[in-house]
């Protein structure tokens, strides 16, 4: 779960950046954290070691100026500050007040000893150790003529205390800001990479031979994306030059056709050959014939103005069903329809009787015999559907990405055809902004839908 949607967001260019602005912000801001927390540290430690040094002097004065209880009363009037202990011993090490716990003088005993044998009675640096989470600063101090140790110690609980709550106030400010820095973060990139957004929504508007003359325009692009933006409308332009005279060069040839095969089908009407060798070649010219106006008629479906108007869609293909079922009955075809009623669209209405007529003759061509053709028309969201589904031969994996590609005929062929029935459907219902697509299982069927928006 964590994995799919770690790869998600690493899926996408938004999403690697992101997860990287994250990163580094969250970097950052550990850094600054850590170095924070460290001067802190050091600071406090820097305080409490000058605090303790001028105490253990002051206290130094006591105890060598009084004796008794009055310098007990006075260490321990001296020293009110939550946390703060104050040790001394006399010569002979043994302790002669201790303001906080018995135990401490004890516990700090060797430290303390230490310092008295090394450090002269004059000196007035103290000497700072941590025993027992108590920071001392020790100073040897004349005592009973001899030489003893005063030492002041504060308590580095109180020191981790006052560390800790600063570190938590730091934390809490951190996170409440990693949260509008990552959303503001997330909403910079997001407009960054809107343009390229839009280069790929405009890119796969450009889907059939259609519309290769749309070009991609976005708003003020980077330089970087008008780099992208030129490349693609330069392709675009080059792809629009190449279909044109394909197109050109196909409807000159069917041009150039048609006036020999008048002479040629004139000449035979004529001759005295004799009926049935007449009739065939007849029949072929005219294939030929209908071959030529389909090549005409592919050429003029993205050139011509088409004549729009309001058709029936639900008369159509009731009308078109009907003829199916006329023809179906040879392979004694069962043809189901459903078929929603008003349904109206504006097109050219001969334009797609041809491109569904196409459809719905293939699925009786390429049926079995008894097979199940399926007509149906609905909407769906705002969105009209047309289905053709048959259960006939089925068309092969290899051939049907190329089903729709100009006198394309599949392995599976059994009709006398040219190939240019689903180009010419395709062409058609590209062009009243339809799209239209293909599933098929060999020996199981087919099915066609066709979507308008
Ligand atoms: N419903 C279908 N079932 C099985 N194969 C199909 C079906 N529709 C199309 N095909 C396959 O797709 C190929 C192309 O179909 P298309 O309609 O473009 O040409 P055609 O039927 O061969 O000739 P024509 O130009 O006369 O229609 C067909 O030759 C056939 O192999
Ligand atoms: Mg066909």
């Amino acid at each position: 779960m964590k994995n799919k949607l770690l790869q998600k967001t690493t899926n996408t260019l938004r999403g690697r950046l992101s997860l990287w602005y994250i990163l580094s912000v969250s970097l950052i801001i550990l850094l600054s954290l850590t170095a924070v927390s460290t001067l802190f540290w050091i600071t406090l430690q820097d305080q409490i070691d000058h605090h303790v040094h001028t105490v253990v002097n002051e206290a130094k004065q006591i105890v060598e100026n009084y004796q008794g209880k009055e310098r007990d009363e006075l260490i321990k009037n001296f020293v009110t500050v939550r946390g703060m202990t104050v040790v001394v011993l006399s010569p002979d090490g043994s302790a002669i007040l201790e303001t906080n716990s018995p135990d401490i003088a004890s516990v700090t005993e060797h430290q303390l000893q230490k310092i008295l044998t090394l450090r002269s009675l004059y000196e007035s640096t103290p000497a700072h150790f941590t025993e027992n989470n108590i920071r001392f600063a020790a100073l040897p101090a004349k005592i009973n003529a001899g030489k003893g140790i005063v030492a002041v110690g504060y308590s580095t609980q109180i020191l981790y205390a006052t560390f800790y709550k600063l570190i938590s106030i730091i934390i809490a400010v951190a996170v409440f800001l990693i949260i509008p820095i990552t959303v503001i973060g997330y909403k910079f990139l997001k407009k960054q990479l809107l343009p390229l957004e839009n280069i790929a929504n405009q890119a796969r508007l450009v889907s059939g031979t259609s519309s290769l003359s749309k070009r991609i325009n976005i708003t003020s692009p980077t330089e970087e994306l008008k780099t992208i933006q030129e490349a693609l409308n330069t392709m675009l332009t080059k792809l629009e030059e190449i279909f044109k005279s394909e197109r050109e060069f196909f409807s000159d040839a069917a041009h150039t056709l048609k006036t020999p095969l008048a002479i040629l089908k004139s000449q035979i009407e004529n001759s005295n050959l004799i009926q049935g060798k007449r009739e065939e070649m007849l029949k072929t010219i005219d294939n030929a014939n209908e071959t030529a106006q389909d090549l005409i008629l592919l050429s003029k479906i993205n050139n011509k103005p088409q004549k729009l108007e309001t058709v029936s869609l639900t008369n159509l293909i009731t009308d078109l069903s009907e003829l199916a079922e006329t023809l179906g009955e040879n392979k004694k075809l069962n043809i189901s329809k459903d078929i929603e009623t008003n349904i109206l669209l504006k097109a050219d209405k001969r334009l797609l009787q041809r491109a569904l007529s196409n459809i719905i003759f293939n699925s009786i061509i390429y049926n079995k015999e008894f097979g199940n053709v399926h007509i149906g028309l609905g909407k769906q969201k705002n969105k009209i559907i047309v289905i053709v589904k048959d259960t006939g031969i089925g068309i092969t994996k290899h051939d049907l990405p190329l089903v729709f590609s100009r006198f394309f005929r599949g392995s599976n062929n059994i009709d006398k055809g040219s190939g240019l029935g689903l180009a010419i459907s395709k062409a058609i219902l590209e062009s009243f902004g339809a799209k239209i697509n293909i599933s098929s299982s060999i020996n199981k069927g087919t099915t066609i839908s066709i979507i308008f928006s």
